[in-house]
């Protein structure tokens, strides 16, 4: 309990400690969805004020009615009677024929104010770097585009039905009161004043209320997510119970807020009818004996009592409005927030033209740290990869491997010195062309929704079904693909499509070849496939490697055996550099591993080609 219900109160005091700098870039981003669309809002507001007209005029028709028309009809004179009805059911049909228009208009408006917004904010997240999304959690992107979104969306529904709307309701009705008949104005406003402390008590407390529920709503979804995402990990440590637990309290914790709001409307509600029927009853009360001493007109007397409902109606709407109003800005502040964060990997001002690359790699003195509070990540490091060299990266885990890889392929931006592709600074290309040359398979070879062929073609959309089959077919991929139930058409997600590591990773390989970059990376690319398979992809890898310039990291020193080049990382620097046979023969750290490999090779009947390779070079 402690857990959630001490950080509370945080998320309920979230608008009032949004600083005057954050309230500003909210409001400001509010001002650029409604900017491009002043005209329409003035028209929409327009025809909100006309409507409310409309539908104001119906009492005081009937109001003439009873009064002109009713004496008439007694004459015989039946025309003010029709005319009156007539009129009444006009006002009424222009009435609701505005209120559509204007939720018509309205919503359509509304939404294309989100769409516009949620494909900025999509666009804008996949544009941010790694640093960014290594920092913010994903349930956190996920909830901007979700709740915050759901938030915004009330606001532009309601907002100008209520601001503009309700509020003008209450001030024609009153004003139209207070000049039929000054004294009901007088007993209305009495009694307006009870009525303004209870919706200000409740818009307080329900302010209170609705940020609790969503955090607590919050807090939910990204537990949620994160079990969801986490289930394998769950699975293996068994940690369903205490996952359980932890959801169970803070569902709790969101049912006791949904119970206290529920409980709140139960007490506002009931409360400000019971107030609004004291008004049309005291109005009633004075009003009929001033008829009874002939101050005042029956017909003036039911518009009276039909308008003193009318006035009490948008109260409770107008109440709840600041709440939609406080959560969409607080919606929009974190909106704001993701939207003003910059990628620091960003396309240079004046992009060199590299159309044709060599595939020359230089590390000049190039050190990086993550964070600029931690240590380097990679000490200043030199050196040159002469185009079309196939260089193997070992060392032990956390030494760097992969940061130098995700530097070339620049996920990052070094801290100091440069990279350049053939002699040119990898900053001073822009992004697409520095991703058509410099390509990075991982062993993550996330696939995306879609079936094999749309997944292969991810590296070369303009590929055909031949090339992909081709392509498939060198790195020894289409066995499997064949087998599988449709083929290259087979859903990777669906049912009977879902693929194994070691098969993604084949499917990533042929991404890969059909992307055909100068500089191709391979971060333990290999490591899910079994040694059959990875006997096949040998082959296929060498193929893919080709003449192309090439990184490989890898554990199994089967695959690192194959490199012109090896250099061997520890503690973010290169501490061995040159053949594997050369490495060997030194004596350093590669040769103890290769020596441990020889001996599991020596122990095994297996030939040589199809070692799992036990010893890895970690
Ligand atoms: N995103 C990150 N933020 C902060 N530190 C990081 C990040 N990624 C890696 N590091 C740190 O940088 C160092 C080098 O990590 P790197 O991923 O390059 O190791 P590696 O050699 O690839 O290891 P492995 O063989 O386990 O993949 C480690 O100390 C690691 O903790
Ligand atoms: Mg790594």
């Amino acid at each position: 309990m402690s857990g959630p219900g001490r950080a509370r109160g945080a998320g309920s005091a979230h608008y009032q400690r949004m600083t005057k700098e954050e309230r500003r870039a909210s409001l400001r981003l509010l001002g650029s969805l409604l900017n491009p669309y002043t005209w329409q809002l003035i028209g929409l507001s327009i025809v909100v004020i006309v409507a409310q007209l409309a539908s104001l005029a119906g009492p005081a028709i009937i109001a003439w009615g009873i009064d002109n028309g009713l004496p008439a009809l007694a004459e015989g004179n039946a025309i003010p009677a029709i005319g009156a009805a007539a009129t009444h059911i006009l006002a009424a049909l222009v009435a609701g024929g505005l209120m559509y228009v204007f939720i018509r208009w309205n919503m359509t408006l509304g939404q294309t104010m989100l769409y516009s917004l949620r494909k900025r904010l999509f666009l804008h997240s996949q544009r941010l770097d790694m640093k960014f999304h290594e920092t913010y959690a994903s349930g956190r992107t996920v909830a901007r585009q979700t709740s915050d979104m759901d938030a915004l969306a009330q606001l532009l529904n309601s907002g100008l039905d209520i601001m503009v709307g309700s509020v003008l309701q209450m001030v024609f009705t009153m004003v139209l009161i207070v000049s039929m008949d000054a004294p009901s104005g007088l007993v209305m406003a009495g009694l307006l004043v009870p009525a303004t402390m209870l919706s200000v008590w409740f818009q307080k407390r329900s302010s209170v209320i609705y940020r609790q529920i969503q955090t607590n709503s919050a807090r939910l979804i990204s537990h949620f997510v994160e079990t969801v995402s986490g289930i394998r990990a769950v699975k293996t440590y068994r940690r369903q119970q205490a996952n359980g637990e932890i959801y169970a309290q803070l569902a709790e914790d969101h049912r006791q807020s949904a119970l206290r709001s529920i409980h709140l409307f139960g007490i506002y509600q009931p409360t400000l009818r019971w107030l609004s029927s004291i008004t049309i009853a005291a109005v009633l009360v004075v009003g009929g004996f001033r008829v009874l001493g002939g101050e005042l007109q029956v017909g003036v007397l039911v518009a009276l009592v039909l308008y003193a409902r009318r006035f009490f109606q948008p109260i409770d709407e107008i109440a709840n409005f600041y709440n939609t109003f406080q959560s969409a800005v607080a919606a929009l502040e974190k909106i704001s927030g993701l939207l003003a964060e910059r990628p620091t990997v960003t396309d240079p001002k004046d992009p060199v033209e590299l159309p044709e690359a060599r595939g020359e790699i230089v590390f000049d003195n190039v050190s990086f740290r993550y964070q600029d509070d931690l240590p380097l990540a990679l000490q200043p490091t030199s050196f040159r990869v002469p185009a079309g060299q196939t260089v193997a990266i070992v060392g032990s885990t956390g030494a760097g491997k992969s940061t130098i890889a995700k530097l070339m392929a620049r996920f990052y931006d070094v801290t100091e010195g440069s990279i350049t592709l053939d002699g040119v600074n990898i900053k001073d290309l822009d992004l697409e062309t520095l991703t058509n040359h410099i390509v990075m398979v991982t062993q993550e070879s996330y696939l995306f929704s879609g079936s094999v062929a749309d997944n292969m073609a991810i590296g070369n959309p303009q590929a055909t079904r031949e090339e992909i089959r081709a392509a498939a077919k060198i790195i020894g991929a289409d066995i499997f693909i064949d087998q599988l139930p449709e083929g290259f058409d087979t859903d990777v997600r669906a049912r009977g499509g879902r693929m194994s590591a070691g098969q993604r990773q084949m499917i990533s390989f042929g991404r890969a070849f059909l992307a055909d970059p100068t500089v191709l990376i391979l971060d333990e690319a290999t490591s899910s496939l079994d040694a059959p398979t990875e006997a096949i992809v040998q082959e296929g890898l060498e193929e893919l490697l080709g003449q192309r310039t090439s990184f490989i990291i890898a554990h199994r020193l089967s695959t690192v055996m194959i490199a012109d080049r090896v250099l061997v990382v520890e503690d973010g620097q290169i501490i061995e550099d040159g053949t594997p046979e050369e490495l060997i023969s030194t004596g350093g750290q590669f040769s103890q591993l290769h020596q441990a490999w020889q001996d599991s090779l020596s122990h095994s009947e297996l030939p040589a080609s199809k070692q799992d390779g036990e010893s890895d070079a970690r």
